[in-house]
């Protein structure tokens, strides 16, 4: 018997001194390449949030739109996808926010939330944590109410998730 978290844990590649050096990337693509990993993975966000009213799942830009949409579809929900600046076609909200390694926009549609809609936001992964805050700001602004931030993986020495838990948000991720 192993524990889900563990098997989506040892499925996760860390790749030395990628994009830069000194910084470890933590690489999911192994975890969504290997159906077993992927279905264990989806399936602990899936009994987590199915017994919570929820109205829409956000997925950040890129990895949050895999999970976010395979999540969405199983809740039976709709799925908005926060974006990088420029990508969006139709009237947006931005916020700007810095990296673990530079600087960055994000722009959701202004239509993309009703204001009251219970939201689940995803990532693949917390560093900074600047990307998800600026991602609950911009459903804040058209009046989310945010349930949860979610990730994989969780970087607890840079910070993140302490600073997202301090703006109110709560957090859930499967493994640090
Ligand atoms: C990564 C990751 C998160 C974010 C986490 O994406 O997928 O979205 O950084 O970092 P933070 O907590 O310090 O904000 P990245 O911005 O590299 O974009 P990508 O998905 O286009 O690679
Ligand atoms: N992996 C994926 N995205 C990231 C990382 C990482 O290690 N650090 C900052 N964003």
């Amino acid at each position: 018997h192993i524990d889900p978290a563990d098997y989506v844990r040892n499925a996760i590649r860390s790749v030395p001194n990628w994009p830069k050096p000194g910084i470890t990337f933590r690489d999911i693509t192994p975890v969504l390449q290997d159906p077993r990993s992927f279905r264990v993975l989806i399936d602990l966000f899936v009994y987590r949030y199915m017994r919570q009213r929820l109205d829409l799942v956000a997925g950040v830009d890129a990895r949050g739109f895999i999970l976010g949409a395979v999540l969405a579809y199983e809740l039976n929900l709709g799925f908005v996808p926060v974006r990088k600046k420029g990508k969006l076609p139709f009237d947006t909200v931005a916020e700007e926010y810095s990296l673990e390694y530079g600087n960055a926009t994000v722009e959701m549609h202004t239509d993309s939330v009703r204001p009251g809609q219970r939201v689940l936001l995803i990532d693949d992964l917390i560093a900074t944590g600047g990307t998800m805050v600026a991602a609950s700001k911009l459903l804040q602004r058209l009046g989310a109410n945010v349930v949860e931030a979610a990730a994989i993986i969780d970087l607890p020495y840079l910070g993140g998730s302490k600073a997202l838990k301090e703006t109110g948000l709560d957090i859930y991720t499967v493994c640090s």
